[in-house]
């Protein structure tokens, strides 16, 4: 199994994900979850990756908290999509097990520093700031980095908190510079991708089915977030952005894109954030990242109820 990080703001979407990791041991073994302030504030994010933690029975994760504020910006949060502890809707207790000591950017870097380089693949699921820091404090991991796969961005379907911009991008666009010119193979789940990946009632349907209490957890998360994207977009269901990440890492043929450039706007306020994705090939800037454009919703949301099933 290939072991990583998830960088992360839960979220009902990023709990989704974490709980498809920890229910994959055969395909990935999660290092530790660093969190980041995104959806909610820190303390928010931090305490509500525990809280998932322990729904899937795994109080023996590592659970770090990492910056609290964008690099260059005020931090814009995302309570009217996730409600205001950011895990609204299933009623699950306060987390019992410990926030680790030390800061979420040292983790990362540690962990860098100690396997071998190409062992550990980072998975971000928010705001880029974390893994923006643990670049700049210290440049030489960025060649022992796997693979980062995110979740963030966005090309043909437009924005999703401005018309230019996705919100992990938009919230921290030079942290998220800093991450698509460091070097690491990149792989990037955008909304292109992500607003296919659509709970629809049969799909909420089989989490409830699975009859546990992580499916039931998991359907009452997506009822709750379907309830932004519907009424705003009359969408047909939540997007489950966040779990198309750790679903490419148990299978990447799920998803079809394109090796390309990909720029981050960081200057014009009007596409602050945006994701210029070259995949037409107009330029001859060098490809930097791997931009999906489609995936296999129904493979997708068979993977990801079997794998819950496991909790
Ligand atoms: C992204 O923003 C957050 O609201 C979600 O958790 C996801 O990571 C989608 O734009
Ligand atoms: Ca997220």
């Amino acid at each position: 199994a290939r072991k990583i990080i998830i960088d992360t703001d839960p979220g009902q979407d990023d709990a989704v994900a974490i709980l498809l990791a920890l229910a994959s041991p055969e395909d990935m073994e999660v290092l530790g979850i660093t969190c980041v302030a995104g959806n909610v504030p820190l303390d928010l994010t931090s305490k509500n990756a525990r809280i998932i933690c322990e729904l899937a029975g795994r109080s023996d994760v590592k659970v770090f908290a990492g910056c609290d504020r964008p690099l260059g910006r005020d931090l814009v949060t995302a309570e009217h999509v996730h409600g205001k502890t950011g895990l609204d809707g299933p009623d699950l207790p306060d987390p019992v097990m410990p926030l680790q000591d030390g800061h979420a950017v040292d983790f990362i870097i540690d962990q860098l520093r100690e396997y071998a380089p190409g062992t550990i693949t980072l998975c971000p699921l928010g705001p880029l700031t974390n893994i923006a820091t643990a670049l700049q404090k210290a440049p030489d991991i960025a060649n022992r980095i796997a693979k980062i796969v995110l979740m963030g961005g966005g090309y043909f379907e437009g924005g999703n908190i401005t018309p230019a911009a996705e919100f992990n991008i938009y919230v921290d666009p030079q942290a998220a510079d800093i991450v698509f010119k460091c070097g690491a193979p990149i792989v990037v789940m955008p909304l292109d991708v992500t607003h296919k990946a659509l709970v629809t009632k049969p799909r909420n349907d089989a989490f409830r089915n699975i009859g546990t209490p992580v499916g039931n957890a998991v359907a009452e998360m997506t009822d709750f977030f379907e309830r932004f994207d519907k009424e705003k977009y009359g969408s047909a269901g939540a997007p489950l952005h966040d779990p198309c990440v750790t679903a490419y890492l148990i299978n990447p043929d799920l998803f079809t894109g394109r090796h390309i450039n990909v720029e981050i706007e960081t200057q014009s306020e009007l596409t602050m954030g945006m994701t210029v994705a070259d995949w037409w090939h107009v330029t001859d800037r060098p490809a930097n990242a791997t931009f999906m454009g489609d995936i296999d919703a129904d493979g997708f949301f068979a993977l990801l109820t079997d794998r819950l099933a496991r909790l």
